[in-house]
């Protein structure tokens, strides 16, 4: 696992920015997965940039989901849908075909995760899979003590969880859903390349179990460690734990 400390949360995106922009010069039609919440936005806004400018092609790019809510209707505008096609795959020029995600309006939850994985792997697998963690140290929604091996699947979101996300609701946590589909560690571990970024000090306790603690289901972003090809982009205030 590499680390790379840069000094705020802009230098993290362009870093990132620029890593996604090399792969998409090698691979035109590179599978990119991405996370949401608040830390991808700046990596999103520099490969934005960096389109409208000219110096890197996405016009061919793919773009996957890591997670989706259960019940909320795909064109609420906190559905995970929606917000990767407002915050990626618009201002990428892209078009809803380049894009791709679980339904988490399906009758059957647990079919719509295994269609998931099979479209995952159908596509040729994701390159380059950029992950946020929680306080707890969750991956995609794949909370403390989630199987290091396991498939998307749906999972209930914890109490920390969805009043970290109840920003995104207008503080109402009632809006929070319960449920999400989530990729397991096990499908993300299948990434050929994994990104976390962490920014904030709010994040200093999980990058540090993340990178010096043990591998452990405990903290699931741990899993990183398995990974042959694995970044961890922090922040200064992210990184102020490390040993
Ligand atoms: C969301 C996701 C989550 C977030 C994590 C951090 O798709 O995968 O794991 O990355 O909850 O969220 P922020 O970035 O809002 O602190």
């Amino acid at each position: 696992m590499e680390v790379v400390i840069v000094p705020d949360a802009t230098a993290g995106g362009e870093l990132i920015a620029d890593a996604i922009a090399a792969l998409l010069r090698r691979k035109p039609d590179a599978l990119l997965g991405v996370a949401t919440g608040s830390t991808p936005l700046p990596v999103y806004e520099a490969l934005a940039t960096q389109v409208r400018s000219g110096a890197v092609d996405a016009s061919r790019a793919r773009i996957c989901q890591l997670d989706e809510y259960v019940g909320l209707p795909a064109d609420h505008p906190e559905s995970y849908r929606s917000v990767v096609l407002r915050q990626v795959v618009e201002p990428l020029g892209l078009t809803e075909g380049a894009f791709m995600g679980p339904d988490g309006t399906a009758e059957d939850v647990q079919a719509a995760c295994e269609a998931y994985d099979r479209a995952l792997a159908e596509a040729g697998g994701v390159d380059l899979q950029l992950l946020g963690i929680g306080t707890d140290g969750h991956i995609g929604f794949n909370e403390p003590c989630s199987s290091l091996a396991s498939r998307t699947r749906i999972k209930t979101l914890t109490e920390q969880t969805r009043v970290d996300n109840a920003r995104f609701f207008e503080g109402d946590i009632d809006q929070v859903p319960h449920h999400v589909i989530t990729q397991g560690i096990g499908t993300i571990l299948e990434a050929r390349h994994l990104v976390l970024l962490a920014t904030g000090a709010g994040k200093a306790d999980a990058v540090a179990q993340t990178v010096e603690g043990p591998v452990s289901a405990l903290v699931p972003a741990s899993a990183l460690q398995l990974h042959p090809h694995a970044t961890v982009v922090v922040d200064e205030a992210a990184a102020s734990k490390l040993k």
